[in-house]
């Protein structure tokens, strides 16, 4: 047996879970009722719903002839209502394709509506003793901080190792008592934030634990890729001076002084023709830059404008015309300061 599993098993008879309402029984029924439960809600909640669900429908026969109404009645408040769905559909079709004996390998329980992999191990554990991994996500946490396993646990290669390494840790016997000590430990010890390593019987194993990563483990999900944004700023200068603008009070550098923007793909001399119109000017292209901010990346094409005299642009769109000197003085934002070259 693994030193995982003998651990949780020897851990799991002074610390684990022995009474809630779907343990001490083997009824498939009532294990099944019970995981179908808990799939997305807590044991707190799922415990009154649960009796009462078994006072009205005390076995699969009796579920399956039970008005859908009446079905969905018991579900209410419960959430995820295409669960309640599911298990009336599944009653009958146990009814119906299994001469109304539960199926008893996973495989045969995964056919069923609304169990996935891991739920029909869990039901084929409890109830049939059957030697099968279940990897939810208490237990993929758990494995990712115990083995040390690299990369988000959602993602198609990671859970594929999650399952091999789950499928390798079973025990030969015990199987019960190990499966609900994987989510006894998830849900009381290894828990997500701050996992309480100082009474977890893997700390001598834990990789996490041991190297201090129980926060970075399991991984996140990756960011999506930031969307990338283009503009061109205009460089207005008669080469001591420089022409300025407020940016608006709302968005990104709310209400800071700027260089004038256009839109990119608009070509620079249609731009200063409807800036300045007929004022002679010698238009040049600077080298691209690319900030980066927290939703956004925003690629700027900073193109310069030479004039003769910058005087009379102070009137046009609010600028302000100021020099080189000033400007540095100035809080500008950050790719701006780098245009103008202050670095
Ligand atoms: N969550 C899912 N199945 C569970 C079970 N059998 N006991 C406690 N929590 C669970």
């Amino acid at each position: 047996m693994s030193d995982f599993a003998d651990r949780l098993i020897a851990w799991h008879a002074h610390s684990g879970r022995h009474d809630l309402p779907w343990q001490n029984t083997t009824d498939p029924y009532r294990i099944w009722l019970s995981e179908i439960m808990l799939q997305q809600t807590q044991v707190d909640t799922v415990i009154p719903y649960y009796a009462r669900f078994l006072a009205r429908c005390p076995t699969l026969a009796s579920l399956a002839d039970a008005p859908a109404d009446d079905v969905m009645a018991l579900w209410a408040g419960l959430g995820y209502y295409a669960r309640a769905r599911n298990l009336h559909a599944c009653a009958k079709q146990v009814m119906s394709e299994f001469g109304g004996e539960f199926p008893q390998t996973p495989e045969q329980i995964a056919t069923l509506p609304g169990i996935g992999r891991s739920t029909a191990a869990a039901i084929a554990a409890f109830a049939f003793g059957q030697r099968a991994a279940i990897l939810d996500g208490n237990v993929k946490r758990v494995l990712c901080r115990v083995f040390g396993v690299e990369g988000f646990p959602g993602s198609v290669p990671v859970e594929r190792k999650l399952w091999d390494l789950a499928e390798d840790l079973l025990p030969k016997k015990n199987i019960q008592t190990y499966i609900q000590a994987q989510m006894d430990l998830g849900a009381t010890v290894c828990v997500r934030g701050t996992p309480k390593c100082e009474r977890c019987p893997m700390a001598e194993i834990c990789v996490a634990y041991q190297t201090g990563r129980t926060g970075q483990l399991p991984e996140a999900r990756p960011r999506k890729k930031p969307p990338v944004r283009s503009t061109q700023m205009a460089v207005v200068t008669d080469g001591e001076q420089v022409l300025l603008v407020q940016r608006p009070p709302k968005g990104i550098w709310g209400g800071l002084l700027s260089l004038p923007e256009f839109e990119s793909g608009m070509a620079p001399e249609d731009w200063w023709q409807a800036f300045a119109g007929d004022v002679a000017v010698t238009v040049s292209a600077l080298p691209q830059l690319r900030h980066t901010f927290t939703h956004y990346v925003l690629d700027i094409s900073p193109v310069r404008f030479e004039v003769g005299d910058l005087g009379p642009m102070e009137s046009l769109e609010a600028g302000r015309v100021v020099t080189f000197g000033e400007a540095q003085e100035l809080g500008l934002p950050k790719p701006v300061s780098r245009i103008l070259g202050f670095g």
